[in-house]
């Protein structure tokens, strides 16, 4: 395979931490509701300190992504693969902006944040947004339940966009028999 048919190192590396840091951050949200009331502080805040870290991933991916065109798809691929790939992906980026700022926001707007500062990774106090602390109580309730939803919502949108995306790269891999692993960094 040439050179150009594969992702660039960044990219690659840049892809799997997302994905890795995303599945866990879903997979401590989805475990906190079965997990005793004086030992899920931790669970919460280590998804808050993920939840950034891939808001960072995401920026600085998106800027890859800008000055680096990704490689073509192989010539077999039919038109609507490309253009549901292409939809797929940019829903992703969507995705990856979303999740995190929903969450920010909605823990910006909590009503006990100021009594509970958020650790960055348990370094230093990551900022809340200011504004949205400074509101009147009842704005504030509003805002966190409206971006509270919306993070449970756009979470659903994830989990559709991530299944999409598994089943096409299974399909071209294995129906298709196209280097699609290879393409992303997984065997030669
Ligand atoms: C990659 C980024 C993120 C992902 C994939 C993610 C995913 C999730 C998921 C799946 C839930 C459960 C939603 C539900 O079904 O109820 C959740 C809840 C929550 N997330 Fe995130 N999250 C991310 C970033 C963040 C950030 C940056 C913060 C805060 C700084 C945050 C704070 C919260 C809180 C407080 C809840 C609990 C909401 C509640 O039940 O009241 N999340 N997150």
């Amino acid at each position: 395979m040439a050179a150009t048919e594969k992702y660039s190192r960044t990219a690659i590396v840049l892809h799997w931490l997302i994905a890795l840091l995303i599945i866990v951050n879903v997979g401590l949200a989805l475990a906190w509701p079965y997990v005793a009331d004086e030992s899920v502080r931790p669970l919460i805040d280590n998804h808050k300190s993920i939840g950034i870290t891939v808001l960072g991933l995401a920026l600085l991916r998106l800027l890859w992504r800008f000055g680096h065109r990704p490689p073509a798809f192989p010539a077999g691929y039919a038109g609507w693969e490309k253009w549901s790939a292409h939809a797929v992906h940019w829903g992703l980026y969507l995705v990856m902006f979303m999740m995190p700022l929903s969450g920010w926001i909605m823990d910006s707007a909590w009503k006990d944040a100021a009594t509970h500062p958020m650790y960055f990774w348990h370094m230093f106090e990551w900022p809340r947004i200011g504004f949205i602390m400074n509101l009147p109580p009842e704005t504030k309730l509003k805002v966190h339940d409206i971006f509270g939803e919306m993070h449970e919502l756009v979470a659903y949108l994830l989990y559709l966009l991530f299944f999409l995306h598994v089943a096409g790269a299974l399909k071209h891999q294995f129906l298709d028999k196209e280097p699609e692993f290879q393409r992303m960094g997984i065997g030669r």
